[in-house]
């Protein structure tokens, strides 16, 4: 948070700055998106940050880039459409219709069952590990972005060890030779 940011201050004092702070529309935001996402930034078009490009004839040059403040999520279908109640029971408390994975079934095909070997957290049912069940920066919804995701759960110095994985110093991403649901093939390797 930008009030925050700077030099220690102490907490009365903060609390001082804070409150007179958090009028204005650009404190607000500040204080919004605090405790929600997705508050518009009311100064997103006037941060502006320079990204250098080349022209055809091989010149450098400098462009002027905006630069937006609030991350941009990704909707999942049925929640940007506000069809809650394809998966919350809305007429009492909210509570899901159904646990997952047969939650997200009732939608996507059941990949699952059929495959020789499916993932751990797949075969667990456990679809949320990896996908957010309403919006994420990421994209298909996943909590983490490419190699993060694995290595939430696998050890970087296990996979490392591996000789099959030399490749992934060089930028290559899990899921390009791993399916990571699982498929026939042993480690669901893609080839
Ligand atoms: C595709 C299914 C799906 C749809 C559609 C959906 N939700 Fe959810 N929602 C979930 C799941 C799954 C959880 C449990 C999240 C968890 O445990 O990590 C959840 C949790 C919640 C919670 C509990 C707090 C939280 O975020 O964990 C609220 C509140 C909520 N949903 C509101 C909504 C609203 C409002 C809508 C419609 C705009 C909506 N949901 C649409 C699947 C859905
Ligand atoms: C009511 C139907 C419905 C349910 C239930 C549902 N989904 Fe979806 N899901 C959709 C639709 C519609 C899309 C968008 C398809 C598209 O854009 O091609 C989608 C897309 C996705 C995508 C891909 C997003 C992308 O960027 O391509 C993922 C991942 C996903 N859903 C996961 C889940 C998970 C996990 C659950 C269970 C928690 C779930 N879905 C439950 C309807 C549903
Ligand atoms: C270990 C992490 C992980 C788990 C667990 C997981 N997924 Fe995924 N899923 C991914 C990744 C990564 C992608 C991105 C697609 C790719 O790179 O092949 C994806 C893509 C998807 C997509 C969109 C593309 C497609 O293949 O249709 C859907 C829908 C989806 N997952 C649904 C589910 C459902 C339903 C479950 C639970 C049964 C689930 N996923 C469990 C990691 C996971
Ligand atoms: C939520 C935790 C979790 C995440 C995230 C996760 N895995 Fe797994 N993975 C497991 C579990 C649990 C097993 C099964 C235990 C085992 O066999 O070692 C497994 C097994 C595997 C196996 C087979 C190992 C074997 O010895 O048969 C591969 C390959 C694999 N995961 C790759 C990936 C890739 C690639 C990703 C990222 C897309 C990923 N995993 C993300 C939990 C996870
Ligand atoms: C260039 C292709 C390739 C990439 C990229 C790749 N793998 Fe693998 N992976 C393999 C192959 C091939 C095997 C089978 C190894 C064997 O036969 O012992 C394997 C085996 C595994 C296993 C099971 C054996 C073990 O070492 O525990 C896990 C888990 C795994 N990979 C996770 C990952 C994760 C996580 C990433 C991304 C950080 C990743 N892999 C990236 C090709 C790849």
């Amino acid at each position: 948070m930008a009030v925050f940011s700077g030099k220690r201050i102490a907490a009365p004092a903060l609390l001082l700055v804070f409150i007179i702070s958090a009028c204005g529309a650009s404190s607000n935001y500040n204080v919004l998106s605090f405790f929600f996402d997705g508050v518009p930034d009311p100064n997103a078009k006037n941060l502006k940050s320079e990204k250098v490009v080349f022209d055809s004839t091989g010149i450098k040059k400098r462009e002027e880039i905006l630069r937006k403040a609030t991350p941009k999520f990704i909707l999942h279908g049925p929640f940007g459409a506000k069809m809650c109640g394809d998966c919350h029971n809305v007429d009492q408390g909210f509570a899901l219709l159904k646990k997952e994975p047969d939650l997200c079934f009732k939608c996507h095909s059941n990949f699952e069952t059929k495959v020789k070997y499916p993932h751990g957290p797949v075969a667990a049912g456990l679809c949320t590990a990896c996908h957010k069940p309403h919006k994420s920066v990421n994209k298909f919804l996943l909590v983490r972005k490419e190699k993060d995701l694995c290595f939430f759960c696998h050890s970087v110095l296990g996979i490392k060890q591996n000789k099959k994985h030399p490749e992934i110093v060089k930028d290559m991403n899990c899921v390009s030779c791993h399916n990571p649901h699982g498929n026939d093939k042993k480690f669901f390797l893609r080839r």
